[in-house]
This record gives C-alpha cells, sequence and structure tokens, in this order.
C-alpha cells in the first residue's frame, strides 16, 4: 500500500475548508493531507490548524504571503517528497475537484506515472461554469494541443496524481508560473522525461462558496508562455526533420 498525500493550496477558501478535508478523509482514509495557506486573510490557516490538531492525518504548511497556486504546489511538493510520501494528488479546495473521484484517479496509477483528472475526454464534464469560462478553457486546451503538439484533451486542469519519480525528476521546483500554465507545463516535463501520462473524466463542479483567484493576467501569461514553448517545440521538430532528411 503506498502513501498517498493530498496537497490542497488555500487562500481565504474559509467557508470551504473543513468540508473538503472532510470529505477526502471520508473517501480515502489512508491518505494524508496537507493544506498550503499562503496567510489567508479570511483565517483560513488557523482552522486547518485546529482540525490537524485533531487528526494525525492532517498537515498544514503556512506560508507568509499569497505567491500563487504554482508555488504553494512547489512547497508542498517537497514537503512531501521530504516526507517520503510515495504519490503526490493536486486538489482544489473549493470543491470542484470531487474527492469521491479520487480512488479512481488512485487506480489509475498501475498503469500510469502521472494521472490526469480530465473534464474533456469522454465521461468527463464541467457543471456550472459560465460559458465564457468554458470557452477559455476549451480555447486554451486545443491552443496547447496545437502549439506543443500534446496528446492531452485536458492539459490545464488541476485534479492529478503523480508517483513521487515524475516529482523527483522533472525538477518541479523549476516550474515558473501560476494557474493554468503550471499544470501545463507539469504535464509536458513528464511527458517529455518519457513518463506515461493518461487522461481519467472526472466531473470538475464551479465552486459554491468564496470567490476563484483565476485572472486574467494568469490567463495572459498561460498564453505568453505556450506560445514561447510552442515556438521552440516546432523549431526543434524542424530541426530533427532537416537532420534526417542529410
Ligand atoms: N496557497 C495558495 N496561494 N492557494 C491558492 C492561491 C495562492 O496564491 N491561488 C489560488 N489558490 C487555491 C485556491 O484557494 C483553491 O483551493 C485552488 O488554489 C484553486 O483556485 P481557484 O481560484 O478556485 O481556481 P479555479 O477554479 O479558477 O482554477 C482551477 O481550475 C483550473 C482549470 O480550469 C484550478 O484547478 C487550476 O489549477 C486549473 O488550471
Ligand atoms: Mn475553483
Amino acid at each position: 500500500m503506498s502513501r498517498v498525500l493530498v496537497v490542497v493550496p488555500t487562500y481565504d477558501e474559509r467557508e470551504n475548508i473543513e468540508r473538503i478535508i472532510g470529505r477526502v478523509r471520508a473517501s480515502v482514509p489512508d491518505a494524508h493531507l496537507l493544506v498550503v495557506d499562503d496567510g489567508s486573510p479570511d483565517g483560513t490557516g488557523k482552522i486547518a490548524d485546529e482540525l490537524a490538531d485533531g487528526d494525525d492525518h492532517i498537515h498544514v504548511l503556512h506560508r507568509t504571503a499569497k505567491a500563487g497556486l504554482g508555488a504553494a504546489y512547489i512547497a508542498g511538493f517537497g514537503w512531501g517528497l521530504d516526507q517520503g510520501y510515495d504519490v503526490l494528488v493536486e486538489m482544489d479546495a473549493d470543491g470542484s475537484h470531487a474527492p469521491e473521484q479520487l480512488p479512481r484517479l488512485l487506480a489509475a496509477l498501475d498503469r500510469a506515472d502521472l494521472v490526469l483528472g480530465s473534464r474533456y475526454v469522454p465521461g468527463g464534464s464541467v457543471v456550472n461554469w459560465p460559458r465564457s469560462r468554458e470557452l477559455i478553457s476549451r480555447g486554451g486546451n486545443l491552443y496547447t494541443r496545437l502549439a506543443l503538439g500534446l496528446r492531452l484533451r485536458d492539459a490545464t486542469g488541476g485534479y492529478r496524481a503523480f508517483r513521487r519519480e515524475v516529482l523527483e525528476r522533472i525538477d518541479y521546483a523549476g516550474v515558473a508560473s501560476q494557474g493554468y500554465c503550471f499544470q501545463v507545463d507539469l504535464a509536458r516535463r513528464a511527458l517529455d522525461a518519457g513518463f506515461r501520462v493518461v487522461e481519467v473524466p472526472i466531473t470538475f463542479v464551479e465552486r459554491e462558496r468564496g470567490e476563484s483567484k483565476m485572472s486574467s493576467e494568469i490567463v495572459r501569461e498561460a498564453f505568453t508562455r505556450v506560445t514561447q514553448w510552442g515556438v521552440r517545440h516546432r523549431a526543434d521538430q524542424l530541426r530533427g526533420l532537416v537532420r534526417g532528411r542529410r
């Protein structure tokens, strides 16, 4: 039985934190949880501490300032690897990633090194998203596929399970950037390193409480970076072709 750590980044999730922790504990009782809180002004970190006091499967990492989803995961992964966990999971705190579907992600790890919870494979879906948000997400994924040649339907999603070996190999701490882009970069690094990446369907349900931290700045950053990577990727391909001809 491998040791599983579910990493949950939080910023102002007071209304969600207790519920999500309870659902994870009920769905996968053996798994441990690490809340990575960026000094939430609304007291999320304190609530997490209280929950951790009464349960040895719950851990909390406090950071001093809001530094983005990517930085929170990098800190959480570092902690989890140091503690010797075999599997590290990414999960949002707002209920969009159903803990009840985690067993399905973990089960897929026996044929994969990285499992992506995917909204855009058959059986996957998004519930309660405004049309505009779905368009950004679908457009972003299409663009990523075309620019980078990644054969993934949902490269921007944030519900994932990593074997520790993947994180040990891909220099995850060198992954720059925030929301979508952080996720795309992790996926492509894993593929480039030759790891087996599979997508399993999930139902993503938009949060009912609290506010999204996704901003137009994060969307812009993703677009710019993916374009840069895409140009480089296509240039490499071209060089390979030319070399092949000679
Ligand atoms: N510690 C920390 N610091 N946590 C953060 C920060 C931060 O700066 N910003 C966001 N979070 C936490 C939130 O509290 C939540 O638990 C999780 O990260 C996701 O944040 P949301 O604001 O709910 O993101 P979203 O729903 O718009 O985006 C989700 O879907 C995207 C794909 O559509 C995330 O899963 C993204 O990773 C994903 O790319
Ligand atoms: Mn959300």
